[in-house]
């Protein structure tokens, strides 16, 4: 009968009760904790394992305490971001890809969600690091525009309708030049229009966003993203709401920007064409966690886990008849309630002994290449096992 109930996700009013109590709980904790830390600077300063990246992503753990439980989002995600390189993030929807970005930039919605577990490190550039899960909010204002920005999938709904395109890229530039007198504040939007291939640059100035195309709305975010030369843009699905031909513009667009302010991108996507255009490191994510994770040569042409091998397949490719795209059999587990064996173990169709333990290790099989699978438990070096955070417990 508990489990008939638990797998309706059927909670009791009493159930009901103590879900809110404790999260009262453990979010008013978290955020007092995270308001300590951000009191002193050396609680959210760090050093880079490697001073060549710009982030790491070091066991991460982002939770939201929901009415219905807690749902692990992201649960010890270790990946990291190099100086002027693109990152590829993959994976199917829900699958932690935003969430991640999001709690780079601490843009989680709170109280409910929380990164409970792990460092998120962002190189300042002389070897120290921001941890930005305690990094405080006046630090992640400058942070934020100035150092990392994000381009979001919609461009409709990231501009403001009711002010023109002008206003809205000088706002930005008076936000982080607070020097400037409003003539060089025109002239640099005038300049980022430009610089993103806008022709009509002047006559734009003064348009309304829906006087613009898709592509042409695209381009204005990405001047608005790029106003402050950042050392890492994100860019979470540019393209998904564009066509094809625009979506090339649009990437090849960043590549060409990315190059010239020698900056790096973390690219989310559920693409995998968009990937292997531009990404030169990739890294697969799988209900919440990194499943695999190389350089683009490496996931492209020599994928390991059953996933990634999954999603290659149901890849339609130019010049290739087949009577029907390959499909991954069956769903994602609920995040309220992941089991304690592979997260993918209830869809794959590669499974060995092994697979009935615990979630399998970090496995090492190239200098680059890495991938959390017991098919190559005994021909990889092991590198260790993802740390999730006993939130009952803290
Ligand atoms: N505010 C929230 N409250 C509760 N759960 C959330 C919240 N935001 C995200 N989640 C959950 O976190 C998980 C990861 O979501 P995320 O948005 O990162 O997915 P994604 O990989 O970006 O998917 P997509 O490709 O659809 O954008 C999902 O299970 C989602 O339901
Ligand atoms: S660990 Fe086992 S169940 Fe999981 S993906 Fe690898 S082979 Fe499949
Ligand atoms: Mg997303």
């Amino acid at each position: 009968m508990a489990d008939q109930k638990k797998s309706s996700a059927f909670i009791t009013a009493g159930e009901s009760r103590r879900i809110t109590k404790f999260n009262r709980r453990i979010t008013r904790k978290l955020e007092n904790a995270r308001a300590d830390a951000g009191r002193d600077p050396a609680l959210y300063t760090t050093v880079m394992k490697d001073p060549d990246n710009v982030v790491e992503f070091d066991n991460v753990c982002t939770y939201f305490f929901s009415d219905v439980g807690t749902v692990k989002a992201v649960d010890g995600v270790n990946f990291s971001i190099p100086k002027h390189a693109t990152v590829g993030v993959v994976g199917e929807s829900g699958c932690g890809k935003s969430v991640t970005s999001l709690s780079l930039m601490q843009l989680l919605q709170r109280p409910s969600g929380q990164v409970v577990g792990g460092e998120i490190r962002f190189n300042k550039g002389d070897g120290t690091a921001y941890n930005i899960a305690n990094t405080p909010n006046s630090v992640m204002e400058h942070i934020r525009g100035n150092k990392i920005s994000m381009i979001f999938q919609e461009p409709m709904t990231s501009l403001n309708p009711v002010f023109k395109i002008g206003a809205q890229v000088d706002e930005v530039t008076k936000l982080h030049f607070p020097d400037m007198d409003d003539e060089a504040v025109k002239a640099r939007t005038l300049e980022m229009l430009d610089l993103v291939g806008i022709a009509n640059k002047e006559g734009v100035y003064n348009m309304y966003p829906h006087e613009l195309s898709g592509g042409m709305r695209q381009r204005i975010c990405i001047a608005i993203a790029l106003a402050c030369s950042p050392t890492l843009i994100i860019a979470d699905e540019p393209t998904t709401a564009l066509d094809v031909t625009i979506q090339a513009q649009i990437l090849d667009l960043l590549q060409s920007l990315k190059d010239k302010l020698n900056s790096s991108i973390m690219l989310i996507t559920h693409d995998l064409g968009v990937v292997a255009g531009m990404a030169d490191y990739v890294v697969v994510m799988y209900a919440g966690r990194v499943v695999e994770k190389g350089t683009a040569d490496d996931i492209f042409h020599h994928p390991a886990h059953p996933y990634t091998i999954g999603l290659m397949a149901s890849k339609p490719v130019v010049g290739r008849k087949v009577e029907k795209l390959y499909n991954i059999p069956g769903n994602v587990p609920n995040p309220v309630d992941m089991p304690n064996y592979c997260y993918f173990r209830d869809r794959c169709e590669s499974q060995c002994e092994r697979c009935h333990g615990l979630y399998p290790p970090e496995i090492k099989i190239s200098d680059t290449h890495y991938v959390s699978c017991y098919r190559f438990y005994d021909e990889g070096e092991l590198i260790g096992y993802p740390k999730s955070v006993n939130v009952e417990e803290m």
